[in-house]
């Protein structure tokens, strides 16, 4: 399970924790938004089973996937992907194409490289867009049909692609158009908030992941939460968003390398999400930090505990890595001060690490936070995804502010289609 500890003392009036649990009601029963209810929809997460189940290429001849998409459409299953990466027992490469970055895009298909891992026959591609118009993912699927010589009306295609996009998007013409396989994204689940719709379920299913106990980790936090059983969160929302100006930071401190990807969602989550125009037209937002233990604290470290006390931290510490990797109990000569460490787990160390970091922190009155999780599996990524998408809605609803729009996007947009003569 997953446990928090607060290091530092947030309290809120009941009444104001009630506020809170409304309004998070009336936005998931306005149907308004939509990801409070993905964890439910099991006729998804047959569909998917039975469109994997029953294609003859995904059984005998897949051995990658490529996920084509940018953002909400591959920032969490990327997270996920990556949090699960010691549990994969198919032999399913998951490659990202997200970044129209021209070296990138020749790494991830080893254009150069003799073995060309990538190849047309046997190589799944998923092109994922919820507007269906995002200039990146449609670059590089252009590139695509291009370089593996899709026709659009093949057989060859049509078995080795999938689409995941709104129903009636530019993307979703083209599919029902050439007969393409798709999955639909609801109309109420933005981009960001969609990993746990077909945006990160196909993938995910695919590349062989237990994707029905993915949701049930989510389910579990979001069932505590409205039978009004998660006072804590609501109150660590309050506590960023009262202190914002003191505190205007807000790191999460991951010891786990597998936590990478979890990170940079978070990133996007809070970063998209919570920056705007409020709704008396002031600029606000909170800027999230993601840290990976132990390496950053030989990094960002220094800055948290002695430069200004400006940010606040949520450690995530991995209660059990399920690895019993060693360090030998042997003398290294010159290296005798560091045999206290000899004979223990790098389980232990990291995590031994992880506390004394934290106290260290806590002593330096830095507003500390530990999430500790019993394992990384797929329950345990499930609730932290719910978990940080709770608390963004909490943060946006106390900062009055539409927490799913990101009308800010566009300008850079409509610069860019200037540039290039578009209209
Ligand atoms: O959260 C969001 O809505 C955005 O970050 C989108 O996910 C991102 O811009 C990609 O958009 P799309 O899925 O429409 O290609």
């Amino acid at each position: 399970m997953v446990s928090n500890k607060f290091f530092y003392d947030a309290q809120a009036e009941k009444e104001e924790i009630e506020r809170v649990y409304r309004a998070i009601e009336e936005e998931r029963k306005s149907k308004k938004v939509g990801y409070y209810d993905l964890p439910d929809a099991k006729d998804v997460v047959e569909k998917i089973k039975n469109f994997a189940a029953n294609s003859e290429f995904i059984q005998n001849e897949m051995q990658n996937i490529v996920v084509i998409g940018i953002g909400g459409s591959s920032l969490g299953t990327k997270a996920v992907h990556t949090m699960l990466s010691h549990k994969r027992d198919k032999k399913i490469n998951l490659f990202f194409l997200e970044n129209v970055d021209p070296v990138n895009i020749e790494q991830v298909l080893n254009r150069k490289s003799l073995t060309r891992r990538v190849k047309r026959y046997n190589t799944f591609f998923i092109l994922i867009s919820k507007s269906g118009t995002t200039i990146e993912t449609a670059s590089i699927a252009k590139f695509i049909v291009k370089e593996y010589d899709f026709n659009l009306d093949s057989w060859a295609f049509k078995d080795q692609c999938a689409i995941v996009t709104d129903e009636g998007s530019p993307l979703d013409k083209l599919a029902r158009q050439y007969d393409l396989n798709v999955f639909h994204i609801p109309h109420n689940v933005g981009g960001r908030f969609s990993v746990l719709s077909p945006v990160g379920l196909l993938p995910l299913h695919l590349a062989g992941y237990d994707i029905d106990l993915l949701l049930n980790g989510a389910k579990a936090v979001r069932d505590r939460f409205f039978s009004e059983n998660m006072d804590e969160l609501i109150i660590k929302a309050m506590f960023y968003v009262q202190n914002r100006e003191k505190y205007p930071m807000n790191i999460l401190f991951s010891y786990a390398n597998e936590l990478k990807h979890f990170n940079e969602w978070y990133i996007q989550l809070w970063a998209e999400s919570l920056g705007k125009i409020d709704k008396d037209g002031n600029r606000v937002g909170l800027t999230p930090i993601g840290l990976i233990g132990a390496i950053d604290q030989h990094s960002f470290l220094q800055l948290i505990v002695q430069g200004p006390l400006n940010k606040t931290v949520t450690v995530i510490k991995v209660k059990d890595f399920e690895n019993d990797l060693t360090i030998e109990d042997i003398n290294i000569p010159f290296l005798e001060k560091t045999n206290f460490v000899n004979g223990k787990t790098f389980q232990e160390l990291l995590n031994a690490e992880c506390d004394a970091t934290t106290q260290s922190m806590v002593d330096q009155g830095v507003m500390v936070d530990l999430l500790e999780i019993d394992k990384l599996d797929e329950f345990h990524a499930g609730y932290l995804i719910f978990y940080y998408e709770l608390l963004t809605s909490i943060a946006g609803v106390l900062l009055n502010i539409n927490t799913y729009d990101q009308p800010g996007v566009e300008f850079g947009k409509k610069i860019l289609r200037e540039r290039f003569g578009a209209n």
